[in-house]
């Protein structure tokens, strides 16, 4: 892991096309690069604003961006439920780059550097029309559909077995 002299980040892997995973420490000016994006592209197209609630939840959980040629692409939030179970969150890319495996990419970055620090079990809140982008990354439907931030959404989890890594 390499870290960024002057900014709030550490970069901890890069994947072939040169797109590098870093984690970005709250109250940075990287970090509210990528609040924005997430606001782009997780609230601003509902009407939402951010609540009290989630801004408390960030001070507390880990914030990731992947970017290439340094410019940001997209994002995700890790929150630690215990020891080796990770919550993901706010999965984004920002919205010029969708459908070029960025995603993909992201979560695949993300799992490994998870993995490598011990998670065995991944879980998160899928939009349930967004289901299908988890679904072609091993993750499975588990209970009922349920509303968050007035959309149905479905739990997805991801187990990985002994041995293997994300
Ligand atoms: C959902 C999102 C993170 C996916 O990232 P992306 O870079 O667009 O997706 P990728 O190009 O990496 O797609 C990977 C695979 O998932 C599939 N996929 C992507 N979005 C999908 C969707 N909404 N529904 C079903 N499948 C989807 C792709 O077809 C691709 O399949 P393939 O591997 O068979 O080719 C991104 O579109 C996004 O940020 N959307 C807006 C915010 C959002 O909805 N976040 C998730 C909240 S739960």
């Amino acid at each position: 892991m390499s870290a960024h002299p002057f900014t709030g980040m550490n970069t901890i892997s890069t994947d072939i096309e040169g797109r590098e995973l870093r984690e970005v420490f709250v109250e940075s000016l990287e970090y509210q690069e990528l609040l924005r994006l997430r606001f782009n592209e997780l609230r601003k197209p509902l009407g939402l604003e951010w609540t009290e609630a989630e801004g408390e939840a960030d001070k507390l959980d880990r914030h990731f961006g992947l970017y290439h040629r340094e410019v940001l692409v997209g994002s995700v939030v890790v929150a630690t439920l215990k020891t080796g179970f990770a919550k993901l969150r706010q999965i984004a890319v920002a919205n010029s780059q969708q459908g070029h495996g960025v995603g993909k990419s992201l979560m695949a970055a993300i799992e490994s550097f998870l993995a490598r620090e011990g998670v065995k079990r991944f879980e998160l809140h899928a939009r349930v029309d967004v289901a299908g982008f988890y679904d072609s990354l091993a993750y499975h439907q588990q209970g009922q559909i349920f509303e968050e931030i007035g959309l149905p959404h479905v739990k997805m989890i991801k187990l990985l077995r002994r041995n293997e890594s994300a």
